[in-house]
């Protein structure tokens, strides 16, 4: 039987996606409907009010100037706890969306071992098991999960030290920041990733859609899925027609 979050989950879903339009043009596919998109920058913006703040209360001595933007010290002081919350409540909810899709399996570990690999851009196109996620957005993902339980826990801890105590709020402070540091790195190479790094993907959180070559470059298992074509026949066909373009051009 469906818990009052998930219930809550299913009918916003429902709402969402019901109020926000998704345009999917020929030679395109679908790859995140107006929920999940809403969810994404939901989360997207309490993260930064998070950081930013974060950073003016622990790191005045750098960040000094962050702090009037949020109305001074002791206001920043005030909102950073509940950006926070803010964010775990959204990133939460598409956690919930996105389970299923995250689950690790024997291809991700694979994928990891490859890593390098992807890294130098050596291989054209992904190994053709890399479904909808790929092992290092599941990887991000997870670590997004494991990082916002520990901020929840720590951030409690560090929002009443009169209740706590000493010993266990600068345990916290630790752990807190620990943890901001490694997902601020992880973020870092996922926005890279997402605008530059890999030309095409941005348009999968704005409009929702991305192109079928993106799909069978990055996502081959996927493409396959929604499809039902092979994913190297279609970019051997996408090379015999650029091939026969350029020679038109070269003709003409
Ligand atoms: C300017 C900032 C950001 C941009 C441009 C951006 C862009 C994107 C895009 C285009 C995708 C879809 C990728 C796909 O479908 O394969 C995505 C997915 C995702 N985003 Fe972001 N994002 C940003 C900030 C954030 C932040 C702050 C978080 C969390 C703290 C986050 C967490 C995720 C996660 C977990 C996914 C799914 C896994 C993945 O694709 O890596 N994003 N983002």
């Amino acid at each position: 039987m469906a818990t009052s979050s998930q219930r809550f989950d299913r009918s916003t879903n429902h709402f969402i996606n019901r109020i926000g339009l998704t345009v999917v043009y020929v030679g395109e596919l679908l790859r995140h409907r107006a929920y999940t998109r809403f969810l994404h920058w939901a989360y997207g913006i309490f993260f930064f009010l998070a950081l930013l703040s974060g950073f003016g209360i622990y790191m005045p001595w750098i960040f000094r100037w962050f702090t009037p933007l949020f109305g001074g010290g002791a206001m920043t002081r005030m909102l950073h706890p509940w950006f926070g919350l803010g964010f775990v409540f959204f990133f939460g909810l598409q956690a919930f969306n996105w389970a299923a899709a995250m689950k690790w399996g024997q291809g991700d570990t694979r994928w990891m071992k490859r890593l390098r690999d992807y890294v130098t851009n050596r291989d054209t196109i992904e190994p053709p098991d890399v479904g909808f996620f790929n092992g290092g957005q599941k990887l991000m993902f997870w670590e997004i999960v494991g990082g916002s339980i520990a901020y929840v826990i720590t951030g409690v801890i560090m929002w009443f030290p009169e209740i706590f105590g000493r010993i266990a709020v600068a345990i916290s402070y630790v752990i807190h920041d620990i943890s901001a540091l490694i997902m601020l790195a992880g973020i870092f190479i996922h926005i890279y990733l997402s605008t530059i790094g890999e030309p095409g993907t941005m348009q999968a959180m704005t409009r929702g859609t991305v192109s079928e070559a993106w799909a069978w470059t990055h996502h081959p298992a996927w493409y396959k899925q929604v499809t039902g074509r092979d994913p190297a026949e279609a970019l051997a066909e996408a090379r015999r027609t650029q091939a026969r373009s350029s020679g038109d051009q070269s003709n003409q």
